[in-house]
């Protein structure tokens, strides 16, 4: 069962930040070292659904033209457009996936700390979706925490476990952590070398 959006609406209801993502020396890490396993330097049009109140989007915002950062509450949109005020190349928008998506084709989508609160099918349509919104060569990242939560239907390392049967996917990097399991995959629909930083450089 996916994680009911009572569970969301209450966690928002008591606290403008309920877990707390712009106050801890943990999660600036691990923003930073998602930011810092992006294989290209720029994204031309990025998507990151279930952006919170915007911290990510923050350090995403320095590496993309273009970001398009979505949650479903209402409250966590407004402190994300606040947050990002002045930033012209970010929009925030209300919406819930999977049923909402954008329609447009994007070079990078980064799913942090989401997946986990949907159930296997709906959890596969969501990375389906994620994976055709991708420009040829585009980068899927995830990023999720790895300890038991009574809300979350699976950990980090479940998630990155099952990436790689998923098609139209190639594995560039994984990260794992005691605390959280991050993914870099190219969306590649040939069988071929994915395009590493070095390649891209003409390194190899
Ligand atoms: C734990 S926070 C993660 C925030 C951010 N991605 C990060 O890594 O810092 C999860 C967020 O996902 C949002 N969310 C949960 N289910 C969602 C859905 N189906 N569609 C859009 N947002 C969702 C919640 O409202 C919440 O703000």
């Amino acid at each position: 069962m996916n994680t009911p959006a009572g569970y969301f609406d209450s966690q928002y209801a008591h606290a403008t930040d309920p877990w707390h993502l712009g106050e801890r020396w943990y999660d600036r890490r691990k923003y930073t070292l998602t930011v810092a396993a992006l294989p290209r330097s720029r994204y031309a049009r990025a998507f990151e659904p279930g952006c919170s109140v915007g911290v990510l989007t923050e350090f995403l915002a320095a590496r993309c033209d273009q970001l398009l950062s979505t949650d479903r509450i209402a409250s966590a949109v407004e402190t994300t457009a606040r947050r990002t005020t002045g930033m012209d190349h970010i929009t925030v928008r209300q919406m819930t996936v999977p049923e909402q998506w954008p329609t447009e084709s994007f070079d990078l989508v980064v799913l942090s700390e989401l997946l986990y609160y949907f159930d296997t099918s709906t959890r596969t349509a969501l990375l389906q979706q994620s994976v055709e919104s991708l420009s040829e060569g585009g980068h899927l990242v995830t990023v999720h925490w790895n300890h038991p939560v009574e809300e979350h239907t699976c950990t980090g390392r479940d998630i990155a476990d099952r990436l790689d049967a998923l098609s139209g996917l190639s594995g560039l990097a994984r990260y794992d952590d005691p605390d959280f399991t991050l993914t870099v995959h190219e969306h590649r629909p040939d069988p071929g070398p994915v395009l590493s930083p070095a390649r891209a450089e003409g390194l190899v």
